[in-house]
């Protein structure tokens, strides 16, 4: 199989014509979402005495163009994280150009509503435009150059919103699987320091803000033993870090056992745990079921790989069902470890999941389906946490 390298994309975007979002959207749609989950609990109020529920939101979202994921959202979730809207490309494509539409969206519907948002995020080696990493002749940037430009972002995003973001993932994705400190553009230019430094612009930017490593396949004993070092290395310096978000892009056995442990790690070290970008692919993967989240890896759509495109097996259902209740089940034991779960996306019509590794697949990784009905499995997870 060929691997193109080169990014995916999801779902077109809608422009922004107006930030105002329906504080409870009402329609004929939306109503009959209303009325379908209204005999159903909130996920987010049944898990109230454990940890906060969350979902991202993308612009299609934010911009009032999808009532129907905004009514699931208005009743099931109490924290909001920007998809896309705070990434560095979508923030400051050119140099000096902000745009913050699309956060300020996203931030406002959150306070109209009373949830927190939690900031997605401010260095990452991906959908970071190519000129933050050059001078004005083309050529490589220097040290001084890289760092003075991630102080001016941090400072203008994590500034802007210092009194309405209650966490930030700082730093996202800087190591490998084994552990070791990825070779990106920040590590290569700055050095490992770029860490350190990502972290005390960010406390200095938002003081009030909790501050957190977020990476994916965080459950492998490696990779998590490489963010604790991480983060001890950050303390040892008398720099603040307060927690470290496994992202969760599972498949259908998610790895309970190692995730138990690597739980276990983060507790031990007085940081919290957040389970950051929670979704259960039912499809399988080039690399094995539970292959993460390099966004750059792309491969050619087959249609072996894409077995559900009329409709989810029976079995396969059950699965997924016996997945997210497993999971949870295991946040409940850790309850006073985790502080917060938020899903990827909201419902199956619109997730990455659809688009990664392969574009045009029809996987089923959410709570909601793709008619924004709640699966029967999100039943059984508000019955866990009422036992
Ligand atoms: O904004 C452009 C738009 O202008 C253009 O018309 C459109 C079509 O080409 O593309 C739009 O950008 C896309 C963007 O999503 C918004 O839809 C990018 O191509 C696409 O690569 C991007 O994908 C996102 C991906 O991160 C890369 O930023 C996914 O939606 C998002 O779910 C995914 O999220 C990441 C987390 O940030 C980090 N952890 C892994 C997770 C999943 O990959």
């Amino acid at each position: 199989m060929r691997v193109i390298n080169c990014i995916f994309v999801t779902f077109s975007i809608c422009l922004l014509s107006s930030c105002s979002l329906p504080n409870s959207a009402s329609s004929p749609a939306t109503d009959a979402v209303n009325s379908q989950s209204s005999a159903l609990t909130s996920l987010s109020d049944a898990y109230s005495n454990y940890f906060d529920i969350g979902a991202a939101l993308n612009r299609t979202q934010t911009s009032g163009q999808d009532p129907q994921s905004i009514a699931i959202v208005d009743k099931h979730f109490n924290t909001l994280t920007p998809e896309n809207d705070m990434k560095w490309e979508s923030i400051q494509p050119i140099e000096g150009q902000f745009t913050f539409e699309g956060a300020d969206a996203l931030v406002q519907y959150a306070k109209k509503t009373n949830k927190s948002v939690i900031g997605h995020a401010l260095v990452w080696h991906e959908q970071t435009p190519s000129w933050v990493f050059e001078d004005d002749q083309g050529n490589e940037a220097s040290r001084e150059l890289l760092i003075a430009r991630m102080k001016s972002q941090i400072f203008a995003l994590a500034g802007r919103y210092k009194n309405d973001i209650k966490g930030w993932d700082v730093v996202n994705e800087a190591l490998n699987e084994d552990g070791t400190m990825r070779e990106s553009k920040w590590q290569q230019i700055i050095g490992d320091e770029f860490i350190e430094l990502a972290f005390t612009f960010a406390a200095q930017a938002a003081p009030k803000a909790e501050l957190y490593y977020n990476d994916y396949n965080l459950y492998n004993a490696a990779k998590m033993d490489g963010a604790i070092t991480l983060a001890k290395r950050l303390k040892a310096k008398g720099i603040r870090i307060d927690g470290i978000g496994e992202q969760g892009h599972y498949g259908i056995t998610p790895p309970l056992d190692e995730l138990e442990l690597s739980i276990q790690k983060v507790a031990s070290l007085g940081l919290k745990m957040m389970i950051t970008e929670l979704d259960i692919s039912v499809l399988k993967f080039p690399e094995g079921e539970n292959m993460g989240a390099d966004i750059s890896l792309n491969f050619e759509l087959q249609d072996d790989y894409n077995p559900y495109a009329k409709g989810i097996s029976a079995e396969s259902n059950n699965k997924l069902a016996q997945a997210y209740s497993d999971l949870f089940a295991l946040f409940l034991r850790y309850e006073k470890e985790i502080d917060r779960v938020t899903f990827w996306g909201v419902s199956d019509n619109n997730t990455w999941r659809n688009n990664w590794p392969m574009k045009g697949r029809t996987d089923y990784p959410l709570p909601f389906d793709r008619s924004y009905q709640a699966k029967p499995f999100v039943r059984t997870l508000i019955k866990q946490a009422q036992l």
